[in-house]
């Protein structure tokens, strides 16, 4: 690594290094290898190989991505793909890890350079390499221009999950404009049965998941928002024909950044499939002075040979012990209470309290106080940016309500959103410059609200400053941290000359400092990453986030889709889902208290229903599941989820399962949208168990048929499997199967 690139990667790296738990090198390491003879390079994990080497074209191909070969294997060395006729030349045809725009290449480049003089060619070519724990490190240079690129492979050893990422560097007399930069290019093994799957949605319909065969042409999977987004999410996984939930090959990766980012898949002219990940070259332009240097984010690639389901376990145990703070072992999430869809923004000291006390007596561990608390908020028109507590609504402060909340046995918890800000504020009226805008242009307000240009020193240090200042005045275990609208005219007028578009990274690289920084300074503190939803998932922020709210739709029937979406790409142990009032307040969805929380008690449960409207019996139902929740919660959130049946296009049923690490638990949730008892029950076939073990079975809630045994091995529940039943709309049913 440069010192450039060094300092860039340790700021970060030290800020969180500081943080209780946070693990940047694991324990377990991969095994990188080089054939010095031959210029290959190798990456060993558990069941996966990565190998490239340098061609006798002094570029870096790709040479191997899929299950492990033996160590005894020699891969000879690549040699690139001649040309093919006059119109594919080697470099378009040939699979590069790190194609620069230049020397003819037509196909998708990683990196792309503008210098002074007009030139917009560049050739990288290999310089030197070094192995380093888990990881490779490549060095490569332009062909005549000092254009040093610096490509980093870590590969964690128990996942077999490739963290591929660039670095450039200016060592040029003048500036150079990258008008383009991916972490890396992922070329896939040739064939032609390819098919993409990738996460789209909106607000309120989060990652929908879509499935399209790869053919010649690209598939552009992006963000222009400023933020990762509900309208695309970036993760991929590419499977074969043939591939299925729980077999075949699955490559699968997704990217670490939580600004503008863009997936690029494309078939070439001769059929090579690749995969380019990095900032989005839409608005793109990042001047690098002499000696200075840019990093790509992180992509995160894995493979695996067990289908939809293995891949995404593998990729949850790598974000719990590799990504998430607190990796290798995050903490469990408390059950928390959000006070959001019960009072909106009417909060007050009394109606919190009362909420308080309700949630406590049903067993809540974090009690949240959503939107509504701060300066003049009493809609979403006036007081974002002004972060001091409302004096009409809290008279004497925050403090009393913490120490009520704090004496019932629960954190609290409180909402922020730190990167906007009303029109209608004091903020804003002293400081109307601090907003993303073009010099003399429109201000497009959504939601009444505009972006602060958190690029900006004096935004970041104000931002830092009341944050600081808030948590080190209050009690404070937990903000639920907010962004609500995509960006809108994204200028930075003071900017210096030709450096305005530096924004869509520096912003982001401020937003990961802050959030650091907050954690440093407030060892306890545990965040959760909030955008209108789910718009704002991907591995940069969840690395420094405990937890992230999933979707606004919390109709627990609705959210079936969601979870499922969301789980090929995410753990479930950080899928917030809270259970909420029936009618559901977006859809108007009837369904019973038992099945809101089955369908919650799939991820990381919450509850954010009206308190003061439920029964005794609601009550006593709650207490008893919120119990039934924190016998399960470690299996559900640590556990491996095995999605046993797809709740996938308009599916009547669906069916997850979690097996604890040790295979000594396994949690079954199981829903019917709609059905009669005369309709077939097919019997649920569980996976991942210990086939000699002996489990008992318990019905958390609903019921197995009567000739369902109390207790039976491991092979039985995997081959004959469990006959639920299910009768009507929307039933649910949920058991616990301990090991003996
Ligand atoms: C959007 C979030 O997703 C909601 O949960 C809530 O916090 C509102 N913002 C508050 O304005």
């Amino acid at each position: 690594m440069t010192h450039v690139d060094q300092r860039r990667r340790t700021l970060c790296m030290q800020l969180l290094g500081g943080l209780a738990g946070i693990v940047i090198d694991g324990p377990v390491m991969a095994r990188p290898s080089v054939d010095e003879a031959a210029k290959v390079f190798r990456l060993d994990g558990e069941g996966v190989t990565y190998a490239f080497g340098v061609n006798s074209e002094g570029q870096l191909q790709s040479m191997y991505w899929g299950s492990a070969l033996s160590s005894q294997d020699r891969l000879p060395a690549p040699v690139p793909v001649p040309e093919n006729s006059s119109n594919e030349m080697p470099v378009t045809i040939t699979p590069f890890e790190f194609p620069g725009f230049g020397g003819g290449l037509t196909v998708e480049p990683a990196l792309k350079v503008t210098f002074p003089d007009g030139v917009r060619d560049l050739v990288l070519r290999y310089v030197s390499h070094q192995l380093d724990k888990d990881r490779i490190v490549v060095r490569m240079k332009d062909a005549s221009r000092a254009v040093h690129v610096t490509l980093t492979y870590a590969m964690d050893a128990s996942t077999g999950i490739l963290a591929r990422s660039a670095v450039v560097e200016n060592r040029t007399a003048s500036w150079i404009q990258l008008d383009q930069l991916a972490a890396a290019s992922i070329n896939l093994p040739y064939r032609d049965d390819y098919r993409l799957s990738y996460l789209t949605g909106r607000w309120g319909g989060e990652f929908a998941l879509q499935t399209r065969p790869i053919e010649p042409g690209s598939t552009v999977i992006e963000s222009r928002k400023g933020v990762t987004s509900h309208q695309a999410n970036p993760w991929i996984a590419i499977s074969q024909a043939g591939t299925e939930e729980e077999s075949g090959p699955v490559w699968f990766g997704a990217l670490g950044w939580s600004g503008s980012w863009r997936i690029h898949v494309d078939m070439d002219a001769l059929g090579g499939v690749r995969a380019t990940a990095g900032y989005n070259p839409f608005d793109f332009a990042y001047r690098l002075k002499p000696g200075e240097s840019l990093a790509s984010p992180v992509f995160h690639a894995g493979y695996s040979a067990d289908g939809f389901g293995g891949a995404s376990r593998l990729f949850h145990r790598y974000q719990r012990e590799r990504i998430l703070p607190g990796a290798p072992q995050p903490r469990l999430r408390p059950i928390l209470y959000n006070s959001w869809e019960a009072t909106t923004f009417a909060v007050d000291e009394a109606g919190q309290v009362a909420l308080a006390e309700k949630a406590a007596s049903i067993g809540v561990e974090r009690f949240v106080v959503d939107d509504g608390w701060f300066g003049a908020r009493n809609s979403d028109k006036a007081g974002l940016g002004d972060w001091v507590v409302n004096r009409q609504k809290f008279p004497n402060g925050l403090a009393p309500l913490i120490k009520r909340v704090n004496a019932l046995g629960m954190e609290f918890g409180l909402w922020v959103e730190p990167e906007m800000v009303n029109p209608d504020s004091d903020l804003y009226r002293t400081h109307p410059d601090w907003v993303i805008n073009f010099q003399g242009r429109p201000r497009s307000e959504a939601r009444n609200q505009l972006v602060l240009n958190l690029a900006r020193k004096d935004v970041y240090e104000h931002l830092l400053t009341v944050l600081d200042k808030l948590l080190a005045e209050h009690d404070i275990a937990f903000l639920k941290w907010d962004h609500n609208r995509a960006w809108s005219e994204p200028g930075w007028p003071e900017a210096a000359p030709g450096e305005q578009q530096k924004l869509y990274v520096a912003y982001v690289e401020n937003l990961y400092k802050l959030l650091a920084e907050l954690r440093r300074r407030h060892p306890k503190l545990e965040i959760e990453s909030c955008a209108s939803g789910g718009g704002r998932v991907d591995l940069g922020i969840m690395a420094l986030t405990d937890q992230v709210w999933t979707s606004d739709n919390t109709d627990p029937f609705d959210r079936l889709l969601i979870q499922d979406g969301f789980s090929h790409a995410y753990a479930p142990g950080i899928m917030m889902a809270w259970v909420t009032d029936a009618p559901n307040y977006l859809n108007k969805r009837v369904t019973s208290l038992e099945y809101r929380f089955l369908s919650s008690m799939q991820g990381s449960l919450g509850i954010g229903a009206n308190l003061n409207h439920w029964r005794e019996e609601d009550f006593a139902a709650a207490k008893r599941l919120v119990a039934e929740y924190k016998a399960i919660r470690s299996t559900v959130q640590r556990g491996n989820l095995y999605r046993l049946v797809s709740p996938q296009r308009g599916a009547a049923r669906s069916s997850t399962l979690s097996v604890a690490q040790d295979g000594k638990q396994a949690v079954l949730f199981a829903f019917l949208h709609s059905g009669g008892r005369r309709n077939p029950q097919p019997g649920i076939q569980l996976r991942g168990l210990d086939p000699k073990r002996n489990y008992s079975l318990r019905a958390i809630s609903g019921s197995a048929t009567a000739q369902t045994p109390q207790v039976a091995s491991g092979a039985y529940w995997m081959g004959r499997g469990i006959d639920v039943v299910l009768e009507g709309d929307f039933q649910a049913a949920a058991f616990v199967l301990d090991g003996a």
